[in-house]
């Protein structure tokens, strides 16, 4: 069976639309209507009028579209497909963190649980978050959630004093210092750049730091330069397949791996099959109670606004 079509066709006689990160595998993303970061994807996601929307990412960017759309079908190709960072932030937890912090602002970075987002007054991703802190008076305390690094470099950049909690992605704690600089030796001319999930020590090698999207639009500005991106492997496609001529290597993994990159196996848990059985049978389907979706929605709006 040729998947490609087959997709294709599924998708017009379903009116689904697949929206698709940039860390998915290469054909997943030549496939997809729309391939993006986190605020991109969930501002396509807010303005859809397809019936469905495969979502092909991880689960919490999936649960962002069914808040956006209660009404409307979410599937996810691999229902499994979580992430560490969300994980590392467990809704009683939180609950009890925030509570004995009642003064507090609190924004949460988009990778958390429907029920994370649920317990906040704003979300951010990583293109817009030292706007959104920004747009909270500078009096008021905040506390940000759940990634520690993110939340490091915010403090640097604008200078507030935030309660951080204690969590962190696998793939952007998986960059090898040693490493990094034994591969800037051999290829001295490259610029690094840097996801802001990544460690304070890898943020400060880096010329440029911003999410993905950002990442991919300084290469597209500076296509005459070549680069080292630290940040999860899948990127380089997209950044390969706009900046061909541009030359791009991956900053390396503590572990050795078949890539020597770094890769999100959540991300990558998602195949082209599987985004055909899920547009088939449309399931795994993304279920968020109604009294989460009441009280996460409005965080969400509050980020979608402030991003215009
Ligand atoms: P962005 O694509 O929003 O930069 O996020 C990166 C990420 O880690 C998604 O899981
Ligand atoms: Fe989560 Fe990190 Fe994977 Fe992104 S790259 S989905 S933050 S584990």
């Amino acid at each position: 069976m040729d998947l490609v079509k087959e997709i294709k066709r599924l998708k017009e006689e379903k009116n689904a639309v697949i929206l698709a990160h940039y860390y998915q595998i290469g054909e997943i993303q030549d496939i997809a209507d729309y391939v993006g970061d986190s605020l991109g994807l969930s501002q396509k996601a807010a303005e859809t009028d397809a019936d469905i929307i495969v979502f092909a990412g991880v689960h919490f960017m999936a649960e962002t579209a069914k808040i956006l759309n209660p009404t409307k079908t979410v599937v996810l190709p691999d229902v499994n497909a979580g992430c560490s960072l969300a994980d590392s932030c467990p809704p009683e937890a939180f609950e009890k963190f925030t509570k004995a912090h009642p003064d507090h602002v609190v924004i949460t970075y988009v990778n958390c649980s429907a029920e994370i987002k649920a317990l906040s007054d704003i979300v951010c991703t990583s293109s817009n978050a030292l706007k959104i802190v920004n747009s909270i008076p500078k009096e008021t305390p905040i506390i940000f959630a759940p990634d520690k690094n993110l939340g490091a470099y915010i403090i640097k950049e604008t200078g507030r004093d935030m309660l951080l909690w204690d969590g962190s992605c696998i793939v952007h704690e998986a960059f090898s210092m040693d490493k990094l600089i034994e591969l800037h030796k051999k290829y001295p001319d490259y610029k690094i750049i840097a996801h802001p999930e990544s460690e304070e020590h890898i943020l400060n090698t880096a010329t440029y730091i911003g999410s993905t999207s950002g990442m991919i639009n300084y290469v597209k500005e500076h296509q005459d330069q070549k680069f080292i991106v630290a940040t999860e492997a899948g990127i380089l496609h997209k950044m390969q397949q706009e900046m061909p001529n541009t030359e791009l290597v991956p900053a390396p993994a503590k572990e050795d791996n078949t890539c020597a990159c770094s890769e999100c196996h959540f991300m990558k848990m998602n195949t082209l099959q599987k985004l055909y059985d899920c547009l088939l049978n449309e399931s795994p389907q993304i279920h968020v109670p109604e009294h989460i979706i009441d009280r996460a929605l409005l965080p969400i709006e509050r980020m979608l606004e402030l991003s215009k």
